[in-house]
């Protein structure tokens, strides 16, 4: 039997292999590095699948350049990456890996939230420089993140469980979402308010809502400005949600007392990135879903999603729904 061919993008998981092989004619980028655009543009020639991630941008060329393509199974919960309009007009089904990284972003999301307000990397590079002579009352001295409020911009289901943590902190939780989440309000024991209202209140404002041409540069200077001087902004969705310059500004000029970053505009980041020269700016190399766990839901999921769509079936979690129309 003739098997459909697919290309994954990057060394996947054995669990995501063991799901493919032998139901599909598999091809796999093997290195580290992403594969170089013009080897993808060749290598997809004759694909009908294509399992991609975060580092592949998938655009108008490079659909061009696979007429045969009828899934793009992403190994993540954001598809920034893709052109889900241009696979829409084509006719090729989008997916992604909603929930299994739910808890694992979440838990980085308060690690980013208690680093930065306990200053724990400064502590632990004081400790090591051998600057612990003595116990001081006044000695690295951060925020208490108990009692306080946190500002959740984007309720999907990452914010969700970032709530369900910040009640267990006994947090005044304040959220902002592009539509009224009145379903989960109770649940959470979040408010609605308006994105002003939640900069102007917030100790901690953290951002979970996906990156689209709406959310390019949502926080920026004004956004900055109305911080409090002691709030910490930390984003663990998507680096092009904050404007990188204005945020350096806030932080080297104290607006804020600081960030906390698991994502940057361009990734990696450049090592000249000016945020990195900065004390109170928290980075972590994009490691939101860097669990096991996480990391082999993620794989399997998108190996599922790819193996469903190829089979003629619906993806569990197809994102551009309309382009399934035999339902
Ligand atoms: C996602 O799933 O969108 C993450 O950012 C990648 O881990």
């Amino acid at each position: 039997m003739l098997l459909p061919k697919a290309y994954v993008g990057f060394k996947i998981q054995d669990v995501a292999l063991k799901i493919l092989e032998g139901n599909v004619d598999l091809e796999v980028w093997e290195q580290d590095e992403a594969p170089p655009r013009e080897t993808l543009l060749t290598d997809l020639k004759d694909m009908e699948g294509l399992l991609s991630g975060i580092t592949i941008r998938v655009d108008e060329e490079l659909m061009g350049a696979a007429p045969n393509l009828r899934v793009i199974s992403n190994y993540a919960v954001g598809y920034d990456n893709i052109d889900v309009a241009a696979a829409t007009k084509r006719g090729i089904c989008v997916t992604n890996t909603p929930e299994v990284l739910t808890n694992a972003t979440a838990d980085l999301t308060f690690a980013l939230i208690l680093t930065s307000a306990r200053r724990i990397i400064e502590a632990s590079a004081y400790l090591r420089a051998g600057d612990w002579k003595v116990w001081t009352p006044e000695a690295l001295v951060g925020r208490e993140v108990a009692g306080s409020t946190i500002g959740i911009i984007g309720l999907g289901q990452i914010g969700q469980a970032v709530a369900k943590r910040a009640h267990g902190f006994d947090m005044n939780i304040l959220y902002y979402n592009r539509t009224r989440r009145q379903d989960v309000e109770a649940v959470v024991g979040a408010k609605y308010v308006k994105i002003d209202e939640l900069l102007r209140e917030s100790d901690f404002v953290t951002i979970h809502c996906s990156l689209d041409a709406s959310t390019r540069n949502l926080i920026g200077e004004h956004e900055l400005r109305l911080m409090k001087k002691t709030a910490i902004l930390v984003n663990a969705a998507r680096g092009a949600i904050v404007d990188q310059r204005a945020l350096y500004r806030a932080c080297s000029e104290e607006w804020i007392l600081g960030a906390a970053l698991d994502v940057f505009e361009s990734e990696p980041v450049p090592l000249d990135e000016p945020l990195l020269s900065l004390p109170n700016v928290t980075t972590v190399p994009h490691i939101g879903s860097a669990s096991r766990g996480a990391r082999d839901g993620m794989a399997m999921r998108s190996a599922e999603n790819l193996l469903t769509a190829l089979r003629g079936r619906r993806p569990r979690d197809l994102v551009n729904r309309e382009v399934w129309k035999k339902d």
